[in-house]
């Protein structure tokens, strides 16, 4: 269904996906924020329901992660889809299909935050939190690249290229009402 601009109050779901350090959680606070709307992250959604860390549940196999991530996806595109609200994914989110065709069916917008290897080498330097990076962050960086380029490709509506960009706010966007803060349904 499409939106017109005559329904300023209609349903609105925006998934952030990337690689590991591009920003998805910080951009989709704050974009969630200055919308007023709730924010999702299933990383985070994930850590809540199973009580375990990233780590712990890579440990017993990236596939176990997967299964507990693709229940926070869905449930966070079903919380999100009641109002409005901004989904940020893990990184790995796109590799399995079925959360891809969910993202598709559910999502107003895709927004692909696209950077480079340095950037996400940099961003991803501090902090233990991502077993997959173990062993080398750049060349595990790069295959997770080279793998996933095309799927976010495909799936996202909008590409946004983080280069030489922050996510700290631009000095121009306080709004007219912004001391409303939505309630952030995520944790
Ligand atoms: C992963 C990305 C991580 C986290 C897990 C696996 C990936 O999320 O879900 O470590 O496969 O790219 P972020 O992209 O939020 O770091």
């Amino acid at each position: 269904m499409g939106m017109s601009h005559d329904q300023p109050h209609s349903t609105r779901v925006i998934v952030l996906v990337g690689l590991m350090g591009s920003g998805k959680s910080s951009v989709g606070r704050r974009l969630a924020n200055a919308m007023r709307v709730n924010f999702y992250d299933t990383d985070e959604m994930v850590a809540a329901a199973t009580r375990k860390s990233v780590r712990e549940l890579f440990a017993e196999g990236e596939s176990a992660f997967r299964l507990h991530e693709r229940d926070a996806l869905i449930d966070a595109l079903e919380r999100a889809s009641q109002g409005s609200g901004v989904v940020a994914t893990g990184g790995g989110v796109v590799t399995i299909p079925e959360n891809r065709a969910d993202i598709e069916h559910r999502a107003d917008a895709v927004v692909w935050l696209d950077a480079d290897i340095d950037e996400l080498v940099a961003r991803t330097s501090s902090g233990t939190h991502r077993p997959l990076l173990d062993g080398g962050a750049r060349g595990k960086l790069e295959e997770m690249q080279q793998e996933r380029r095309s799927l976010y490709e495909s799936l996202a509506t909008l590409r946004v290229s983080t280069k030489g960009r922050s996510s700290l706010p631009s000095p121009n966007t306080s709004w007219p009402n912004s001391d409303r803060s939505p309630d952030d349904s995520s944790s």
